[in-house]
């Protein structure tokens, strides 16, 4: 797919998220020199800003195989078991959504993680016994959007933990122009910057702006994305002079127009704008939130002055109505 081949493959290669990759740099090269396999790895943070893309960085860093699988579709506990007792050594087991495990998987997971080893039950009734079998030692990547829907007991069985962070303008620029390059697209530098500044802090995102900005300035212009050609498909795009996106406005158009600017519910919300309120949690609200149009209160999601203001609206306020 046109998303791997744009994802970098080495730690060297990977822009950004500074203080992660310092110190993956770090474990890998000690776990290395001792032939060990990596203490397992957590991964924490919003849709799109390298999850997946590490943990292929942190097996090819390692210089061993990565088996991919997700939460939900491991649905019972034999399915974990096949794929555990097919690594290898120091293989790196990549599990996506690990929030969504089930209880019976998460049970056979812990002996693996801290022992190496797997209880199964074969056979049912009386006949039934439980069966020991060892594992090779393998590192386990999980990731999450929510690492605050994880057990307990699950999220000590992580040695590292890491939490990525949305991107600066100025590392989206670097991941836009290398993009660029590999695309064979021609963009100005203050055009990649423009890319960049809308593109929500997440590297997905903006490689996808990328391509629709290069169709757009193909058939628009003369195939060079410039800062006008790209302001113009952005605005084709519906995307805004902050980044914000159809579904962020409506979402914030929602809490401002029908619940007065909030304190209102995300299951109310949701309902409100037809979508999905883990969707709402974890795709729309992290960015509103970290630029300061959005707010979660124990009461509920409330607009921010500044949202009136992006909105093009007067804040409301204790002057308001006061004219
Ligand atoms: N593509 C997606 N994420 C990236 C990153 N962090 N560095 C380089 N290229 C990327």
């Amino acid at each position: 797919s046109i998303e791997r081949a744009l994802r970098p493959k080495a730690l060297n290669e990977y822009i950004g998220q500074h203080r992660v990759r310092e110190q993956l740099e770090i474990f890998i090269a000690a776990a290395r020199n001792r032939n060990e396999a990596l203490d397992h790895v957590l991964l924490f943070g919003p849709p799109g800003l390298g999850k997946t893309t590490l943990a292929h960085i942190i097996a090819h860093e390692m210089g061993v195989q990565l088996r991919q699988t997700s939460g939900p579709v491991l649905e019972r506990a034999g399915d974990l078991a096949a794929l555990l007792t097919n690594l290898e050594k120091n293989d790196v087991l990549f599990i996506d959504e690990i929030h969504r495990l089930s209880p019976v998987v998460e049970e056979i997971l812990y002996p693996a993680l801290e022992d190496f080893q797997i209880d199964i039950m074969i056979g049912e009734g009386p006949a039934a016994r439980s069966v020991k079998i060892d594992l090779q030692p393998f590192t386990l990547v999980g990731a999450t959007t929510r690492a605050g829907m994880l057990t307990n007991p699950l999220r000590d069985r992580f040695g590292i933990v890491s939490r990525l962070e949305f991107y600066s303008a100025e590392d989206l620029t670097h991941i836009v122009t290398r993009s660029a390059h590999l695309l064979n697209a021609e963009t100005t530098p203050d055009g990649a910057t423009e890319i960049a500044r809308r593109s929500r802090g997440t590297p997905r995102i903006a490689n996808r702006l990328l391509r629709r900005v290069r169709d757009y300035a193909e058939v628009k212009a003369n195939g060079r994305i410039d800062t006008d050609v790209a302001g113009a498909a952005l605005a084709m795009l519906e995307v805004d002079p902050q980044g914000l996106d159809l579904m962020d406005r409506k979402l914030l158009e929602a809490i401002i127009h029908k619940f007065d600017g909030g304190p209102v519910g995300v299951d109310s919300l949701a309902a409100a704008i037809g979508e999905e309120r883990d969707t709402i949690e974890d795709v729309i609200e992290p960015f509103l939130i970290q630029q300061g149009f959005l707010q979660r209160t124990p009461r509920g999601r409330i607009a921010t002055q500044s949202t009136w203001r992006h909105l093009g609206l007067a804040p409301r306020g204790p002057t308001h109505g006061s004219g």
